[in-house]
């Protein structure tokens, strides 16, 4: 049975698409059968890959609001082993609802579950909200992934996503597991950075990925190329952080301690006391 990781945090440009598009493409590359959900009506996961509005026959939100059967909204990429289910583009003049109705109709979860033999990991990319949609994400998933963006104000509001989380641990999903918490965009000869990288560590204890996600540009021309980075230059520094951090998971045992489910509660302030305050 494949596993569901959903890719969260209401935070906007953390770096949740990113993550799903290359992460996807390395564990493709590590010989996994992938598929992708872009849950966000943003539809960044479809321009990823070069989708234009009329390249998709069906999205997520056809699945959920009208009764389009999953299997026709599966679209395969030019990379083996990777599938992705793309948003519906979010265009006023279409009519479309992207609401997701309220968690105890476990929609989004009763569909998914028929998808979960033919693949080894199925991730969902969530929009950059606490809403209904990121809570059905989390609702579904087997574990999650949180990127934190390396910069000043990293922890703040995170307390807010972990809330959430856990009350959907204890009333929908009692088996839900961190897989981790991603450190994006790090530029290690930046003290900022190294300074908010070690105050993550800290306060989240053992549950932060070892791998590191790097700023790289190449990383930002994923749009531009219409494809993951790996696909283009291999050898980027962004393109095998990603592969380490696909590494990384296979290696994985799979378990999360869950007192720490009860333990996280990360301070909601600034990252360093010690930095000096410019007059
Ligand atoms: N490691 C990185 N290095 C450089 N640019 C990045 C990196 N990760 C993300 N970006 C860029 O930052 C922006 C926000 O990233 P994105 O993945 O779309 O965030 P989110 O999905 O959380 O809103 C995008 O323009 C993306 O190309
Ligand atoms: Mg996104």
């Amino acid at each position: 049975m494949g596993e569901i990781i959903s890719i969260v945090s209401q935070k906007g440009g953390v770096g949740k698409t990113t993550t799903a598009v290359n992460l996807c493409a390395s564990l493709a590359r590590l010989n996994r059968k992938i598929l992708l959900i872009d849950l966000d009506p943003q539809g960044h996961v479809s321009t990823s890959f070069g989708f234009g509005k009329f390249d998709i026959k069906g999205g997520i939100y056809d699945v959920i609001h009208s009764s389009m059967n999953i299997e026709d909204t599966i679209h395969s990429t030019n990379i083996t082993n990777f599938d992705l289910i793309p948003s519906n583009f979010d265009n006023e003049e279409d009519g479309k609802n992207y609401y997701i109705a309220p968690l105890k109709e476990l929609k989004l979860k009763n569909i998914l579950s028929s998808l979960k033999s033919h693949y080894e990991f199925i991730f969902i990319d969530c929009p950059p909200s606490l809403s209904n949609a990121t809570s059905n994400a989390l609702v579904s998933a087997d574990s999650i992934i949180i990127p934190i963006q390396c910069e000043y104000y990293a922890l703040k509001a995170l307390g807010k996503l972990l809330k959430l989380t856990r009350a959907i641990k204890k009333h929908y999903n009692p088996e839900l597991q961190y897989r981790g918490f991603l450190l994006t965009m790090v530029d290690l000869r930046n003290n900022l950075s190294k300074r908010v990288m070690n105050k993550v560590r800290y306060t989240l204890k053992g549950l932060v990925f070892e791998t590191m996600i790097p700023r790289n540009i190449r990383l930002a021309e994923v749009p531009y190329y219409g494809k993951p980075a790996i696909e283009f230059d291999k050898s980027c520094k962004g393109s095998t952080s990603y592969l380490e951090l696909a590494k990384e998971i296979l290696n994985q045992d799979g378990t999360t301690d869950s007192n720490l489910f009860k333990n996280l509660t990360p301070r909601e302030e600034p990252v360093s006391k010690q930095m000096k305050v410019i007059n």
